[in-house]
């Protein structure tokens, strides 16, 4: 990876992955502002380790349309700039009120828990990323990564509106790779298979055995195998655009 200084924004970055993100990002030299929403003890720790100029903290509910707006217009001043938007926030899967060992079924599904899966998972990537287009349109080297999920790419055992959000960040992927092509910002998906962390702990046992029985490496993803290709992307990558990198193992 290059020595220059990347300006890096992670939305998300209290999470597990988000957290392995920062991790890569800080130790190849990356300036970085991430957002939590109430893991703040877990990003305090992770700031604590860094120079204060390397790393800023945003508090961030990705459910809010201004919050977003205002929380990238703060990053970029703050970073001089940006670089590389990373979308690590997901809200998922949910067990089902029937059955604790299934996940949640499409009759149990509400039309509130509909929006608001969409207003976490696919709304706030289309908001967060148009206000970075002003930042990212002065970039040399502009990325914005997503974070999809298998679900959205193959029919696996899964929650509808969690697979439908991740779905249409393809769709999202794709459409903006064209529009923004020109300015030469590079738009891709990370989509992982299941990891030993993180929002898969709320899948019920029986799934993770299943993947795992499926999945050519027979054992889930280490967050830090899905944070190292993501922070790739958002540092070195030149001409990859318009994708889901999937990663699972080969299930
Ligand atoms: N874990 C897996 O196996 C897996 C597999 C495929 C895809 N993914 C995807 O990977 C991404 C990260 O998931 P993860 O496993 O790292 O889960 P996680 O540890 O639960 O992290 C979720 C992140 O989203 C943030 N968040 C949740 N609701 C928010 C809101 N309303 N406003 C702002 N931020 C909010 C959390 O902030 P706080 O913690 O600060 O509240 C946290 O930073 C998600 O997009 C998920 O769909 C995960």
């Amino acid at each position: 990876m290059t020595n220059q200084k990347r300006r890096c924004l992670v939305l998300g970055g209290s999470g597990v992955l988000g957290q392995a993100v920062c991790r890569v990002l800080l130790k190849n030299g990356a300036q970085l502002g991430l957002t939590y929403f109430k893991n703040e003890e877990g990003e305090k720790a992770l700031q604590a380790n860094y120079p204060e100029d390397d790393i800023k903290l945003y508090k961030l509910d990705a459910g809010d349309a201004d919050q977003i707006q205002s929380t990238v217009t703060q990053a970029v001043a703050d970073l001089g700039g940006l670089d590389a938007l990373v979308h690590c926030i997901g809200v998922g899967v949910t067990h089902s009120a029937r059955d604790p060992n299934q996940h949640i079924r499409m009759d149990e599904i509400t039309a509130q828990g509909w929006d608001e899966m969409f207003r976490i998972n696919v709304r706030s990537v289309f908001l967060a990323a148009t206000a970075a287009l002003p930042a990212l349109k002065e970039s040399a080297n502009a990325q914005i990564v997503l974070t999809g999920s298998i679900d959205g790419e193959k029919a696996v055992p899964s929650p509808i509106h969690y697979a439908s959000t991740k779905a249409a960040l393809g769709g999202l992927v794709r459409s903006m790779t064209k529009e923004l092509g020109e300015f030469q910002i590079k738009v891709n998906m990370v989509t992982p298979g299941i990891m030993d962390a993180g929002l898969s702990q709320t899948l019920p046992g029986s799934m993770r055995e299943e993947y795992k029985k499926h999945c050519g490496f027979k054992r889930e993803a280490r967050p830090g195998e899905i944070a190292s290709f993501t922070a790739w992307l958002a540092l070195e990558n030149t001409y990859v655009t318009g994708r889901s990198i999937i990663i699972d193992g080969a299930l």
